[in-house]
């Protein structure tokens, strides 16, 4: 059994200064949640440090960035890349038969993947390759670092990395169908998750989304022990994923996307979190709001959760900084659509019989889909975006780029002194971090 720790608080503000040393595990995307930490370590004047993914050659070899690559990583994140490639997952690793499992499920049809068996052992051994391949690039990527903390300072690890379907083309054309297929190309998500290629994924997502936590956790604890020894911080961070509180006809409900296929790894992850905090290590997943990213845009209906923030900001309090955003978002509609209508709109799809039964069960997450329960839910999100003005500039847009400015101050405050590894960020204490700073 699981328990639902929401933040009922801000946390006090952080210890972090000016010499402390700041590290992004995992690569910096425009829209990314991890730019509200930087933000934030920036603005405390942190030293900024980021890894690589890497980059893979012609002939699949995965590399560390060439020099123009790293130069245009570097100006992204502002500050120094150690360039190590840390590429995840074992889909394209070497198995014992020369191929890797991606090229092994290369040629499957949309016709004939439930009857697709894989090797089993020789997934087995690509993942092994995987992970000794991925824990011998994050030792010498510590080497590094270990020369670039400077006696005295703290350490803050924020740890993004997830992901794991495997390269094949064969999974655009499922997951088109399980996440985002509606009437007559709905297939159930529970259908490709027990089968030999669901199976396949929910390891890799395992290895990538989970697991790359533990192994930093890991190969870090010199340096965590040398950091404490001068009496510093040593934080790690990671973005979690488990539903989020949200306001509801003016009671905070938590309710959650469905499918999410990565779920069973992101509570892989907080197990992780659980048992480092319980050896003194302070390991925390922040369970974050759902909000629209590179990775996020695979499901769609995932960001029928955001827009209630809006009403969320008024209810803890509300003000003239309240108000702006409201109108902010109701200028990027549609002449004549209104903005109440629209929160009570998707205010009712949270409350249909039809939703919540998938959407609110906390003890029984993650769940499958159903027929009606995707359609429903895909289109409700067709239809409030079809609200918008700009597909280019969407509410949701703005939204979430409230949600990664607050994640990111929430997230460094706590890591100072964190109150547990496991703690959600409701769209209360969002909305009440965005006002206390905006007002
Ligand atoms: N977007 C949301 O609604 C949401 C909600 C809660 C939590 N999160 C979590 O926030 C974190 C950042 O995601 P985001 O939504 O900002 O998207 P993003 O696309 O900006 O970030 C994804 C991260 O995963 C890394 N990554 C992807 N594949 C990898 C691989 N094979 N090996 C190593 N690293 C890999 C990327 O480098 C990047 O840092 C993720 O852990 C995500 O699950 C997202």
């Amino acid at each position: 059994m699981r328990n639902l720790t929401v933040m009922p608080t801000l946390p006090q503000a952080h210890g972090f200064k000016k010499g402390d040393v700041f590290l992004l595990f995992g690569e910096l995307f425009s829209r990314g949640y991890a730019n509200g930490l930087v933000d934030q370590a920036k603005a405390e004047g942190m030293t900024i440090l980021g890894v690589t993914v890497g980059r893979r050659d012609k002939d699949n070899q995965l590399r560390p960035l060439n020099p123009e690559e790293l130069a245009a990583a570097e100006a992204n994140l502002g500050g120094r890349i150690l360039n190590y490639p840390h590429w995840a997952g074992f889909d394209m690793d070497p198995t014992p038969s020369g191929i890797t499992v991606s090229e092994s499920i290369a040629n499957v049809k949309p016709t004939d993947w439930q009857d697709f068996k894989l090797d089993w052992s020789q997934v087995e051994e690509a993942k092994v390759h995987s992970y000794k391949r991925f824990r011998a690039t994050v030792d010498q990527m510590v080497g590094e670092l270990e020369t670039l903390v400077p006696h005295g300072a703290n350490l803050f690890f924020a740890h993004t990395m997830a992901g794991g379907i495997p390269k094949a083309k064969i999974f655009l054309v499922l997951l088109n169908r399980a996440v985002k297929g509606m009437g007559a190309r709905y297939a159930p998500s529970k259908e490709l998750w027990e089968s030999d290629l669901g199976r396949l994924s929910a390891k890799n997502y395992d290895a990538v989304t989970a697991d790359t936590f533990l192994e930093l956790i890991e190969a870090t604890q010199g340096l965590r022990q040398k950091v404490e020894g001068w009496g510093g911080i040593c934080s790690y961070s990671a973005y979690g994923y488990h539903g989020t509180p949200i306001l509801i006809k003016d009671r905070y409900l938590w309710q959650t996307y469905t499918p999410y296929l990565p779920g069973w790894s992101k509570m892989r992850l907080e197990d992780h979190a659980l048992a480092a905090w319980k050896q003194g290590i302070k390991a925390v997943v922040y369970n974050c709001p759902e909000i629209r990213t590179n990775s996020s845009d695979l499901f769609n209906g995932v960001e029928l959760s955001l827009y209630p923030l809006i009403r969320a900001l008024r209810h803890e309090g509300g003000g003239p900084w309240a108000e702006a955003q409201a109108k902010a978002c109701q200028d990027l509609m549609i002449e004549g659509m209104g903005l109440e209508a629209m929160l009570d709109e998707v205010d009712a799809y949270h409350l249909n019989p039809i939703i919540t039964p998938f959407h609110s069960d906390f003890q029984d997450w993650p769940k499958h889909n159903s027929q009606a329960m995707a359609d429903l839910m895909l289109a409700t999100s067709d239809k409030v975006m079809e609200m918008n003005r700009d597909k280019k500039n969407l509410i949701t847009d703005y939204l979430s780029g409230l949600v990664v400015e607050s994640s990111g101050r929430i997230m460094l405050n706590e890591g100072y002194a964190p109150r547990g590894p496991v703690l959600w960020l409701g769209h209360d204490l969002v909305a009440k971090d965005l006002l206390a700073h905006h007002s």
